[in-house]
């Protein structure tokens, strides 16, 4: 076992059991050429329901706009540290480079690299209710690999229309219009992320990512061959790993989703484990509604049998509190969808 600093280090009970992977059910993979559109909008809800997680295959995102962002991806992690710092996130900057990534106080053991899907998006300047001020985020683009910029917004923009496609289905499933939310993501703060993990010397102490719930509306990733996402099973609370599959994309249910079903669907916990050998790369679509959204659970689906289990929360604030400078590092929970939660 090699030496890792203690920062990466997670408390006993939220290691990963590295020896005993028994692999029962699968998450569910979904084939989007399904000719008929309500037997796909029953197995996405059904996933949604069962899992918070599913695959789907035949997604329409040409492979070659995967493959380029790979290589990419690749080509600007492979520099040296201080190429990288160029770019890095800052207390100005939210976007860009960042290699000390915390979740629930422990030191991820990755890098990533952020930017938004549109160029420049508008978020409150600080979380104070009261406080109307907004200020601009902008991406950091990097001048070495050549062509980065291109690539991941030709990338964004194909994801982005899976996304919507994805909301339309998902809104279906609840018996919502196809289009209920589709304005919510006028100035979006859709973001996206590459995930670069590193081989780590001690995989049995330290995550890639330690257990989180997304707080977007849903999530759309793409990961390598590598594996080591793993997913709370909702039923059993054991962690399910979410195998390969060329091609696909992972979707998964963020806490958005979650307040707007009233809690039909949840937002499931899911981890990242890493290995002593392989490097893994993994690429996620936050999709965000815009700062100005006030999120509740629909109205056709609560009534006085079904109340709403959420008080309305504002996006903008939402983003504003979690990135909180005074909150690094603090014993403080982030802020979290269950704060809004109205207790019967
Ligand atoms: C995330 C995440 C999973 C992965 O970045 O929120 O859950 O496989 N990533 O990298
Ligand atoms: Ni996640």
């Amino acid at each position: 076992m090699g030496d890792i600093d203690p920062s990466f280090i997670q408390s006993t009970e939220h290691r990963p059991n590295l020896s005993t992977f028994i692999q029962v059910d699968e998450i569910p993979i979904i084939d989007f050429s399904e000719s008929k559109q309500e037997n796909l909008i029953s197995k996405i809800g059904k996933a949604c329901e069962e899992w918070g997680f599913f695959q789907v295959i035949n997604h329409g995102v040409p492979s070659e706009v995967s493959t380029k962002v790979e290589i990419e991806a690749k080509k600007f992690f492979d520099q040296s540290l201080e190429e990288k710092k160029k770019v890095k996130r800052d207390e100005a900057n939210a976007m860009g480079y960042h290699d000390a990534e915390h979740t629930k106080n422990i030191r991820d053991w990755k890098e990533v690299f952020d930017y938004l899907v549109e160029n420049t998006t508008q978020v409150p300047s600080s979380h104070e209710p009261h406080d109307l001020e907004l200020r601009t985020l902008t991406n950091q683009w990097p001048q070495y690999p050549p062509h980065f910029r291109e690539t991941m917004q030709e990338y964004a923009r194909e994801v982005e229309k899976l996304a919507y496609k994805l909301l339309e289905l998902i809104s279906l499933s609840l018996g919502l219009t196809g289009d209920k939310y589709h304005d919510c993501f006028k100035n979006q703060l859709s973001m996206v992320r590459l995930n670069h993990y590193p081989p780590c010397p001690s995989p049995d102490l330290a995550l890639g990512v330690g257990r989180h719930k997304d707080s977007s509306a849903l999530t759309v990733l793409a990961q390598d061959d590598i594996g080591g996402l793993q997913v709370k099973r909702k039923s059993v609370g054991d962690w399910i790993p979410v195998k390969p599959t060329p091609g696909a994309f992972i979707i998964n249910v963020g806490d958005i989703v979650q307040v707007w079903s009233n809690d039909k669907y949840e937002s499931v916990e899911h981890r990242v484990v890493v290995n002593t050998e392989k490097e893994r790369f993994s690429i996620p679509f936050f999709f965000f509604p815009g700062h100005h959204v006030m999120v509740k659970p629909a109205e056709e689906l609560v009534n006085e049998q079904n109340p709403a289990k959420y008080k309305p929360y504002n996006v903008g604030k939402f983003y504003a509190n979690r990135n909180r400078s005074d909150f690094n590092k603090r014993e403080v929970e982030n802020i979290q969808i269950h704060h809004f939660k109205i207790l019967d």
